[in-house]
């Protein structure tokens, strides 16, 4: 039975993001997004530009994951620095509200998503059903971008804000380091977040904080799968 949930939920995610393909023309700059979903889409766009289908797209990775499967699908990369201009991004989400506000980072990509959907004129967002909430951090933790150095005092500022805080691991005891060179640490909200713009622009404030999972503020175009 697990195994029927499993794949009717990466159907769901394979529907989404072949969905969302349809929204790449030929000669576009795309974003591509990271985790399970995102995957399915760059593999979508590596099908299209072998057929031909699809000319001239260039993408830009939001992780080394996404730079690996872009390669194996091949799909030709560019930068931001050479296109600081993104046409379309297809990525994935932890957790969408009826807001519209979506917390990320699961896959420990966030500070890169969220630069290159800052620069994006469509972002779109491929997600299972799953992923709709009514309030964010219902089920997963937030993930806080902190660099390195005194990654500690962050704790205690979490829990003074309801959160229960982990560093995020990698390995047998040892931390997960992102694509940047920082660490994580997961916020789990037994309650859920109740004020995420206040949770966000708390965390933000504090030297060493680089970003949170917290995406406010940009429009999403959601497109929800289905098996
Ligand atoms: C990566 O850091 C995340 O923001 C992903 O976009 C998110 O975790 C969605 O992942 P799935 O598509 O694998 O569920």
């Amino acid at each position: 039975m697990a195994g029927a949930v499993t794949d009717s939920r990466a159907a769901a995610k394979r529907d989404a993001a072949v969905r969302a393909v349809e929204a790449v023309r030929s000669g576009a700059v795309v974003g591509l997004g990271t985790g399970s979903t995102a995957a399915f889409a760059i593999e979508e766009l590596g099908r299209r530009v072998a057929a031909g289908t699809l000319r001239d797209i260039v993408g830009i990775p939001t992780s080394n994951a996404s730079h690996h499967l872009a390669l194996e699908y091949g799909v030709p990369l560019t930068t931001l620095e050479r296109h600081p201009r993104v046409d379309v991004t297809i990525d994935g989400a932890d957790e969408i509200d009826p807001a519209g506000r979506v917390l990320k980072g699961g896959g420990g990509a966030l500070l890169r998503e969220k630069i290159v959907a800052t620069r994006t004129a469509r972002w779109i967002l491929v997600v299972d059903p799953g992923k709709l909430v009514p309030h964010l951090g219902a089920r997963y933790p937030l993930p806080v971008e902190v660099v390195t150095f005194g990654w500690q005092a962050h704790l205690d500022a979490l829990r003074a804000l309801g959160a229960e805080p982990m560093l995020r691991l990698g390995g047998a005891e040892h931390p997960f380091v992102t694509d940047e060179g920082h660490y994580l640490i997961d916020a789990r909200f037994p309650n859920g977040i109740a004020d995420p713009d206040a949770v966000h622009r708390e965390l933000r404030a504090r030297p060493g904080v680089v970003d949170t999972g917290l995406f406010l503020g940009l429009a999403a175009e959601i497109i929800v799968g289905t098996e």
